[in-house]
Order: C-alpha cells, then sequence, then structure tokens
C-alpha cells in the first residue's frame, strides 16, 4: 500500500492537491481513500460533498473521510496527557526530556494517526492520501510515536514500581489507577504500530508550496526536518502559477514566480517539481480536481516509489593520533547555528532549529566520546574517538 502525506505552509493549496491527486489516482484505476484531518471541514467542501467518520464513495474508487475527534477520546487522551506530564515533570524523567513536553500534541493530532492506521490495516485501499494539517503541526505528528515511545519506555516501568510499592502519592503526582496504565501501554503499542507505518517503504511525503521567497524557506526547513527524522519526501507541488502575458502587474507576478521556481528547483535536486497553474476560479467538485490532478502529473506517475529514506552512514577512519570513527547524516538546507549536539548516554541528541531526534548509537559508537562535529555540503559529521574508559586495551 502507498500512503501519501500532503504537506506545507497554511493556505497553500494541501487540500486542493491532496483531493486532486487522488481523484485522478482513482480515475487509473486504484483504490484510494482521501483522508482529512481538518476541523475545518475543507475538504468536504472542497469536494462539495458531505464526509464523515467512516469512508463515504465519492466516486468509483474513490473514498473520503473526515477524522473525527470523538469527545470520549478527547477526555481520555487529556488525563493521559496530565498524568504523562506531571510523572515527567515530578522528576522521573531528565531535564532535556521534560522540556520536550511542551510539543505533546493534542487529541485530533493523535486521532488521525490512529485512524490513518486503521484504514491502512483494513487491507482496502490501494492508495491512502492525507490531507495534513500545516507543516509545524505535521511535523510534530510525525515526530510523536517514536518520541512518545521513547518516554513511556521510561515512564512505565517507574510507574509500575510507584503502583506498587509507593502508594498513591509521590512528589505531588497523584497516581491513577491501573486503567491509566492499561491506556498508556495500549496508546504505546498503538503508537507502535503508527511508527511502522511511517517507516514503512510505501509511505511518503509530499510537500505543497506556492513561488514565493517566504514559503520557499518554509519549505527548505521542512525538507530538513523531515530527513532529520527518516521520512522521505517523494515530490514537491508548486502551486498558484500565474500564467504569464497580459498586463504589466501579471507579467511582473509571472517574472517573480519563474525565479522563485528555479530556487525551487535548486533546493531540491533529485526531486520531481510539478507545477499547478492559478486558476481563474476556485477548484471545487471532482471534475475540476480530476483536471488539476491530469495536467500536475502530466509528466509523472503519482505513485512514483519514493526515494530511500537516509540512514546514518557511520565509517571506521583512523587517522595519526589513533582510531576514529566519524557518523554522517545528510542534513540539507541546515545552517550551522540551528543545529546542536548533545550526548545522552547510549543516544545522541541532534536538535535541528528547534526539532530534536534521539539517534540510538550503534554499539562500537557507544564506547566512544565526540570529539567534533561539522556540518559541510548539506551533511552533518560526528567525530568518535574511543574512551579509554570504556574501550578494552590488549
Ligand atoms: N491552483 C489554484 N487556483 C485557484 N484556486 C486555488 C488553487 N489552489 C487552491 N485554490 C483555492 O485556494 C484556497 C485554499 O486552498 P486549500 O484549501 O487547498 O489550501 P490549504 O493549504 O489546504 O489551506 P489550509 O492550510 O487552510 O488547510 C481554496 O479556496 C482553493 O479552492
Ligand atoms: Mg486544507
Amino acid at each position: 500500500m502507498r500512503l501519501i502525506l500532503i504537506t506545507g505552509k497554511g493556505g497553500v493549496g494541501k487540500t486542493t492537491m491532496a483531493a486532486a491527486s487522488a481523484a485522478l489516482t482513482a480515475g487509473q484505476g486504484q483504490k484510494v481513500l482521501l483522508v482529512s484531518t481538518d476541523r475545518a471541514h475543507s475538504l468536504a467542501d472542497a469536494l462539495d460533498t458531505p464526509l464523515g467518520s467512516e469512508p463515504v464513495e465519492i466516486d468509483a474508487g474513490l473514498s473520503a473521510l473526515q477524522v473525527d475527534t470523538q469527545a470520549s477520546f478527547q477526555q481520555s487522551w487529556a488525563v493521559l496527557r496530565r498524568y504523562l506530564v506531571d510523572l515527567l515533570g515530578s522528576g522521573g524523567v531528565d531535564a532535556m526530556a521534560a522540556e520536550e513536553l511542551t510539543v505533546l500534541p493534542g487529541a485530533e493530532e493523535i486521532l488521525a494517526l490512529l485512524a490513518v492506521r486503521d484504514q491502512a490495516a483494513s487491507g482496502r485501499w490501494d492508495v491512502v492520501i492525507v490531507d495534513c494539517a500545516p507543516t509545524a503541526e505535521t511535523l510534530r505528528l510525525l515526530a510523536l510515536p517514536r518520541a512518545l515511545s521513547w518516554y513511556m519506555e521510561r515512564i512505565l516501568p517507574t510507574h509500575r514500581r510507584m503502583v506498587r510499592g509507593l502508594g498513591p502519592l509521590l512528589g505531588g503526582v497523584t497516581l491513577p489507577g491501573d486503567g491509566v496504565t492499561e491506556a498508556v501501554t495500549q496508546l504505546h503499542a498503538e503508537l507502535l504500530g503508527v511508527q511502522a507505518l511511517l517507516d514503512d517503504h510505501g509511505t511518503s511525503v509530499r510537500l505543497v508550496l506556492t513561488a514565493e521567497a517566504v514559503v520557499l524557506a518554509e519549505a527548505r526547513r521542512t525538507a530538513t526536518s523531515l530527513v532529520l527524522f527518516g521520512h522521505r519526501l517523494d515530490s514537491v507541488i508548486v502551486n498558484r502559477l500565474i500564467p504569464g502575458g497580459g498586463d504589466a502587474w501579471r507579467e511582473a507576478w509571472a517574472a517573480a514566480q519563474a525565479a522563485q521556481l528555479t530556487e525551487v528547483e535548486a533546493s531540491f535536486p533529485g526531486l520531481p517539481v510539478r507545477r499547478a497553474a492559478y486558476l481563474a476560479a476556485e477548484p471545487v467538485g471532482l471534475p475540476a480536481l480530476a483536471a488539476i490532478g491530469a495536467d500536475l502529473y502530466r509528466n509523472g506517475d503519482p505513485l512514483a516509489p519514493p526515494p530511500p529514506s537516509v540512514a546514518l552512514d557511520v565509517r571506521r577512519t583512523p587517522d595519526q593520533d589513533g582510531e576514529r570513527f566519524e557518523l554522517f547524516l545528510p542534513l540539507p538546507h541546515a545552517e550551522r547555528e540551528a543545529v546542536q549536539l548533545a550526548r545522552s548516554g547510549d543516544e545522541l541528541v541532534l536538535t535541528v532549529g528547534g526539532y530534536r531526534r534521539l539517534l540510538a548509537l550503534p554499539g562500537v559508537l557507544r564506547r566512544c566520546r565526540v570529539t567534533g562535529s561539522d556540518l559541510a555540503g548539506g551533511r552533518l559529521r560526528v567525530v568518535f574517538r574511543p574512551d579509554p574508559d570504556l574501550w578494552p586495551t590488549s
């Protein structure tokens, strides 16, 4: 199954491009599900059809659903979230992790992930296309399963010990009953399932932008964050391109956009950059959306396999000072000032522009110290040398 997550800055045309891609793909004979996570119901407006929380067939091979944020889940997530925050804040987890609490997302976001996972697991679809929230929320969402699993693996043992041994109150944290333990355990298992889906080789992210400097700058930062978290960016869609010709105002916009388009091509080497014209009217309804889709993918397959995700590359490179290892990670567009590196036990903590990734170090590097790092040609290099305290000497 192919899972395509469509994101981009607010208002650039994510919903329109998600629907256009889905309409075209269904027309090509695939069984397609279009999922919206937007509470504003824009997808229903774009399709001009009411949607519910279960898939509704809106055309041959094309179904759509609107993730429903049920009140009951909202409440139970609020309780769980409060509990996790209190527990971490009370000192169970180190300061770095506690700082991360601010990024715990809301119920809608979790529900969206779980709904997508359920649909993917149903076996009903060849393709699931998700009309995501604007970039920042989407990135938070994509990072969530891994981050939350990391906490849970540390919290749960502590929690169980506390429940068993220490009574209902510890350090100001009120311990809930076993129901919460079960809920946290279940959520953990579900998030692992979501993570497996996000890591699947059929899953990719498609970025929508407009040909404007500010929008491109954000898209470049998004591309960096996606790589940081190991997600695959499969292509870029530049929307609202103003056709040239006509009056001076229109000519000026067309020229400015053409210049930005060159920048877009240079920013995403090796990736298809697709284009959509600024239409004279809002594209509403399936025929209009399918026409955009046909134009968008006239030179390429909307389901082309995504490029492989970039993995950590570790090399042994001894030099005159002795044993040495280098770890490489591509970080396109990242600027030196935005990158922070720290070591926490067996993990490397990499922060890029406010997004943090914990990278589990391979065995050999756990016995090393970080002795240097640099960022050149869109690639981070971290130098490790054996830690004499941990390295067996013969
Ligand atoms: N190429 C286009 N030509 C004309 N109108 C367009 C085009 N693309 C999108 N629109 C219109 O622009 C508006 C915003 O588009 P859309 O809802 O797809 O953006 P979005 O990125 O999903 O927004 P949000 O961030 O609010 O979810 C809609 O009214 C849509 O019909
Ligand atoms: Mg939208």
